[in-house]
């Protein structure tokens, strides 16, 4: 199927590796022009290099104003901004009593504040140009959650919430709004809990992690044309962990 994304423009947030860096390489493989973001700029060149990107921001996304101003430049460098994945490191981990209140106020701006910095760049350029697309990468926790991701748990539930109140508004501009909820995908960030292949086919019903691709592969199509019918959406790419309907 060919996705006709040749001659669109796209900003994935947190794409120097993981599921970011997943979902650009196939947006640049379906022929869209993309610009990266992440906080380390030598490896962020490395992978612009590496994979083919047009622009890379480095830029700090628990930082306030950072992302309004990071969809600021894209859009002065582009001259429009038709795809925006909104998408970051992952929160510290706490038990709801063990996070301070400096972490939920860190997160709130990290989780949720840079969506709604780089909504209110990216929607009126989106408006003008009558297309736009706008993918949030939350969580398996946005609807079920995660043992000890409380801030998680809280925020990416109201993501949820975000994407259908802000899709009804934007939906007659031919603007989509949708969330993916990755499950357990095969990142630094899953590595790091050195599960054993025996638990991985206990969690999952597929029996194995998911590949950051296997997102950019749903992240291209609901960038495209052929999914303008789809919008206020929330899809899991779990292998199918979440295990209610
Ligand atoms: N992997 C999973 O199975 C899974 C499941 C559910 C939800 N998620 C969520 O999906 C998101 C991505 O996960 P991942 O596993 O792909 O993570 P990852 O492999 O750690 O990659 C995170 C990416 O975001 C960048 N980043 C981190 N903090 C940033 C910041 N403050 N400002 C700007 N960029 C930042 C990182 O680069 P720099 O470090 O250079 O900034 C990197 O490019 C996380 O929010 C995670 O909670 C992941």
């Amino acid at each position: 199927m060919d996705l006709n994304l040749k001659e669109k423009c796209a900003l994935v947030f947190g794409s120097s590796m993981g599921i970011g860096r997943g979902i650009a390489e196939v947006l640049i493989r379906e022929g869209a022009s993309v610009g990266l973001l992440a906080r380390h700029a030598a490896e962020l060149e490395k992978v612009k290099s590496e994979i083919g990107a047009k622009a890379a921001y480095d830029a700090d996304l628990t930082k306030p104003g950072v992302a309004r101003d990071t969809v600021q430049k894209f859009i002065r460098d582009f001259g429009r901004l038709d795809i925006l994945v909104t998408n970051t490191g992952g929160p510290a981990r706490g038990g709801f009593l063990d996070v301070p209140e400096k972490q939920w106020r860190d997160d709130f701006q990290s989780l949720w504040m840079s969506v709604v910095e780089a909504l209110n760049e990216a929607l009126p350029a989106m408006k003008k140009q009558k297309f736009g697309r706008v993918i949030m990468i939350t969580s398996l926790a946005a609807v079920e959650p995660i043992a000890g991701l409380t801030t998680s748990n809280g925020f990416r539930a109201g993501l949820t919430g975000l994407c259908k109140s802000i899709s009804n508004e934007v939906a007659s501009f031919g603007i989509t709004v949708n969330t993916i909820r990755p499950g357990y995908i095969n990142t630094r960030r899953i590595q790091e809990n050195k599960w054993s292949p025996e638990k991985i086919r206990e969690m999952v019903p597929a029996e194995r992690l998911g590949e950051p691709q296997e997102l950019g592969e749903l992240a291209a199509f609901l960038a495209s044309e052929k999914a303008a019918y789809i919008t206020g959406q929330s899809i899991a790419v779990d292998g199918g962990r979440l295990r209610g309907h």
